[in-house]
């Protein structure tokens, strides 16, 4: 969603500002703009779709300047228009850049049009614009003008602001959206990621709740939500630069679907080494999880789907009762909550908003056993999260999840054993089965992803239509739904995913040969049944493409077309399953000409509700 970059250095910002903005690109966006201050003025350049045209623009406008903001704006309020694209000025004198909503603008915006300002723009952003301008006027210190604006706004925020007379100097604040500041050598930077700030510094402090920091060149100022000054740690980024840049590939998807052997063997590294102790999720961990009672997951679309396998995982496993909720269902619901049972967010970008305020109602209501499974370090549900797991995934920098998805769900299984084990529920000799099951991952998801060339012949086919069905059962069923997730996304193909058995209590009236049905048939208890529902496919003249497991002897017939998965690797086998379904859409999306990596209407991280 959208992007913040900003500094203030002894030489010209725009190159930072530009790069900056580059990088956040991933998070999706519809346009966007920077403001520099150049001799004496806020100059702005502002443009609708890609950055690679705003830098066109500011070549062409030549400007340069020491002190400067950018953003990437994905439309909440307001169209995408250049005059809706930050960041936004008041009076020539005052420039804002915001990630968030601001819940309260209608009823300011009335305000301070009573006081003459003029509205050029339908966003929230521009509100805070004006009001600051307003403070400015009568405090004429900066940092005060944002405190008494942010004092009269409700909602969530980050923001980064210049004024046109203090030419070494940005106000800074967060309140429900990531904030950064960057330490260079005689300069101060801001982003709301740190993949902004790679080429510039590594060096980093991440803002608390209600921070408010003030940046000079060679000075960082920060209070804290009640005007206390206060100091944050200092990171050092371990995020490379080579996992920001696409290599050899077309697509950061692609590369990412590729990268999975070795972010799978890099998350489970730690529980090889060490075996699968609870140390894994901290130092508390095995005080706080010998205690629950039961297991709440939270999550918002393909980590939901990671939650959905572990449900699985968890009650057969480790025996323990486990509910999985769509994080924005969960926060609104009256929920009758057993503080004794343990609360596990899981999310790629540790951002998602509605993950994160559901963590905070699961709190509220008395949950302390809390667990993040992220892939994004000192992110905002980590941070708010008891304990930690952290996917080594690297960045994701495509919109669609993949990677994170198959990295997720390896540390679900590690968290499953973890806790059968302090239940007494698996000895030495299944520990050390699973370890080795584990151990295998990685080579059984490389033999998956070498059935491309295979999976490339169906997405031709694939790419012709309007409408697919996918079906799983078991563990396999939220694969299903990962599989239609993947395609709908990235192929604009209208996809749906049902547990098998469901078919014939409405999905099957769809079925006709114009409808294909994906089917995820491991060989596992209920391939039979599997079987079964294909037929009632087959026998309405429905085409079936099956992923079917090397050793489940599956017979290519008409009307049914069969690739071979690796041999059936057991309950971890839905990991290796989610990679035919990511070629899949993948694949089709390349025939489609589609935008893979942005597709439209989304965003990589999700940061409002
Ligand atoms: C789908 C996808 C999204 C995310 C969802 C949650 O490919 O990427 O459905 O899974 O927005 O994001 P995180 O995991 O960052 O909380």
């Amino acid at each position: 969603m959208c992007g913040i970059v900003g500094a203030v250095a002894g030489a010209d910002v725009v190159p930072v500002l530009l790069d900056g903005l580059k990088r956040l690109e991933y998070r999706g966006y519809d346009s966007a703009g920077v403001a520099v201050l150049m001799q004496g003025e806020i100059r702005r350049v502002r443009k609708i779709g890609r950055v690679a045209e705003m830098e066109q623009a500011v070549k062409e406008a030549g400007l340069a300047g020491t002190l400067g903001i950018g953003h990437t704006r994905w439309a909440t309020h307001g169209g995408v228009t250049e005059p809706n694209a930050h960041p936004h000025v008041s009076n020539g004198q005052i420039a804002v850049v915001h990630n968030g909503i601001i819940e309260n603008h209608d009823e300011e915006r009335e305000k301070l049009k009573a006081l003459g300002y003029v509205f050029e723009s339908q966003t929230d952003t521009e509100v805070i614009a004006h009001l600051v301008h307003h403070h400015y006027q009568t405090s004429g210190n900066l940092f005060k003008a944002v405190r008494l604006s942010l004092i009269q706004l409700r909602g969530a925020y980050a923001i980064a602001v210049i004024a046109v007379d203090q030419p070494d100097r940005m106000v800074c604040a967060r309140m429900g959206c990531p904030l950064l500041i960057g330490l260079g050598e005689g300069a101060h930077y801001v982003a709301s990621d740190v993949s902004a700030l790679l080429s510039a510094t590594r060096r980093v402090v991440y803002l608390e709740e209600g921070d408010i920091a003030e940046l000079t060149r060679d000075h960082l100022h920060i209070e804290d939500q009640h005007g206390r000054h206060t100091r944050r740690p200092l990171h050092v980024s371990d995020v490379s630069l080579s996992s920001l840049e696409l290599g050899q590939f077309r697509h950061y998807m692609q590369k990412e679907i590729h990268e999975q052997p070795k972010a799978l063997s890099d998350t489970i590294d730690q529980a090889l080494e060490d075996g699968l102790t609870s140390t894994l999720f901290g130092p508390e961990a095995e005080t706080i999880l010998r205690d629950i009672e039961g297991v709440q997951i939270l999550a918002c679309g393909t980590s939901y789907y990671a939650g959905m396998v572990a449900r699985y995982w968890l009650e057969s496993i480790a025996g323990i009762p486990t509910n999985v909720e769509i994080a924005s269902e969960y926060r609104y619901r009256e929920v009758a909550a057993n503080p004794r049972h343990l609360v596990v967010t899981l999310s790629q970008s540790g951002e998602t908003l509605d993950t994160l305020e559901a963590l905070k109602y699961a709190i509220a209501l008395g949950h302390q056993a809390t667990l993040s499974i992220c892939n994004v370090r000192e992110s905002a549900i980590p941070r708010a999260s008891r304990m930690v797991f952290y996917t080594r995934a690297g960045a994701e920098i495509g919109v669609a999840s993949t990677k994170a998805f198959t990295t997720q769900l390896v540390a679900l299984f590690m968290l499953c054993v973890v806790i059968a084990k302090l239940r007494g529920r698996i000895d030495a000799s299944k520990e050390a089965a699973y370890l080795d099951t584990l151990r295998h991952l990685p080579g059984s998801v490389q033999h998956a992803l070498n059935l491309e060339p295979q999976i490339c012949v169906w997405a031709e086919h694939f790419a012709q239509k309007s409408h697919a069905l996918f079906l799983g059962r078991g563990v396999h069923y939220p694969i299903a739904l990962e599989g239609a997730l993947k395609l709908k996304e990235i192929t604009y193909i209208h996809a749906e995913g049902y547990p098998a058995g469901e078919l014939k209590h409405g999905p099957l009236a769809l079925v006709d040969a114009d409808m294909p049905v994906v089917v995820i048939a491991p060989n596992d208890a209920l391939l039979e049944k599997v079987k079964s529902n294909m037929q009632e496919v087959r026998a309405r003249g429905g085409e079936l493409f099956v992923f079917a497991d090397l050793d489940s002897h599956f017979g290519e017939q008409e009307g049914v077309h069969v690739i071979r998965t690796p041999r059936h690797v057991g309950l971890l086998s839905p990991v290796v399953h989610a990679i035919p379904v990511q070629l899949l859409a993948y694949n089709t999306a390349l025939k489609r000409g589609t935008d893979v990596d942005k597709p439209r209407n989304l965003a990589k991280s999700v940061t409002v509700e």
